[in-house]
């Protein structure tokens, strides 16, 4: 008889309008600064994964987009099902597939590691998949989803959510939680536009720990910055004031860069068309008299846009204007996202 388990689930990207960057603790993935994200719906861009688990199997193994990844070099991959496993035997002791070896197959339906939050939504399906096969429930999962990578935990409620640096150093106050859910603010939307899939030069990791050891901006952003800028983003979100909202986002990503640029050497992720396409934004919102589209820029050339139902279709055209591009037409590079989290 086979007595092999199976579940499968999507978690979608996250997209921080007060950004996360620098970590006190590595191995915990503690950070130095709360940080804010909206979370995407799972119809669009979104990591697939399933988990076998069986007792036929000799070792567990991971495929990321079809490609067998190296398991036992993946620390940070182990010390999370490590975590899984010993949550679920609390809640479980006798649960035999705990001693079963896991085979994992994860997709990503958009650009890998492109500075598109790939690993956000990759950790926090890994997490999610784990709870279903072991029946976890009613537990919080952002600390184990943040081993795995420190945004992933902001993946697993739709909506905005707050990430808490926390103060201790074992971590377990620091925790994700939903400021509101994703029906809070129905007319907002996200437009991804990818300028380029290629793979970042500098991983998220390394560019956080260069950023952290050798800009002196960046001290100046976490100690005198950030603590404000999260009360002012929670308050712009609480009254759905996008022009609050969207200025915020548009600083906030600006002084990301700037901490990455003051490192030595600089961490340089936006490139020209970046530049270019945040210039457009200021331009639109001067035109219009009013701050309606804010851009903001993860560790790579993409651009996200957060903006109201109403404009997008005006933007998008005026857009096409700039980068003609057929892409557009398809629907391709330009994706309007209701924020919405589906798979729970
Ligand atoms: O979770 P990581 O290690 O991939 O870091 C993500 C960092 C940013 O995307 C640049 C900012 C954020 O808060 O998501």
């Amino acid at each position: 008889m086979d007595e092999s388990i199976t579940a499968t689930c999507i978690a979608p990207i996250n997209i921080a309008v007060i950004k996360y960057w620098g970590k006190r603790d590595d191995k915990l993935i503690l950070p130095v600064n709360d940080s804010i994200s909206g979370t995407l719906s799972t119809d669009q861009l979104c990591a697939k994964t399933t988990i076998s688990a069986s007792p036929t199997y000799t070792e567990t193994k991971f495929w990321l987009n079809g490609i067998e990844g190296d398991y036992k070099t993946n620390l940070r991959m182990k010390n999370v099902i490590k975590t899984m496993k010993k949550l679920a035997k609390k809640k479980s002791p006798k649960n035999k597939a705990l001693k079963w070896k896991l085979h994992i197959c994860s997709v990503n339906n958009f650009p890998t590691a492109a500075g598109l939050a790939s690993s956000a939504a990759g950790y926090s399906c890994l997490v999610y998949t784990l709870a279903q096969l072991y029946g976890i429930e009613n537990e919080d999962l952002t600390p184990i989803a943040r081993l795995g990578s420190g945004s992933a935990c902001r993946s697993l409620d739709g909506g905005f959510v707050h990430w808490m640096k926390g103060i201790s150093p074992t971590g377990e106050d620091s925790v994700a939680v939903q400021l509101c859910d994703e029906n809070y603010w129905p007319e907002l939307r996200v437009l991804i536009i990818v300028v380029n899939e290629a793979k970042k030069s500098v991983s998220s990791t390394n560019g956080m720990s260069l950023t952290s050891t050798t800009s002196e901006l960046f001290n100046y952003r976490i100690m005198k910055c950030v603590p404000e800028r999260i009360r002012a983003m929670k308050k712009a979100i609480a009254e759905r004031n996008f022009k609050d909202f969207g200025e915020l986002t548009m600083k906030d990503s600006n002084q990301f860069h700037a901490c990455c640029l003051d490192a030595f050497p600089p961490c340089v992720y936006m490139s020209d068309v970046s530049h270019r396409m945040a210039a457009i934004v200021h331009g639109y919102n001067k035109n219009a008299g009013e701050t309606c589209v804010a851009y903001t820029f993860d560790a790579g050339p993409n651009v996200c846009v957060y903006l109201l139902e109403k404009e997008v279709r005006r933007f998008v055209t005026m857009l096409a204007a700039f980068f003609p591009c057929d892409a557009y037409d398809e629907g391709k590079f330009v994706r309007g996202i209701p924020i919405k989290y589906l798979s729970k």
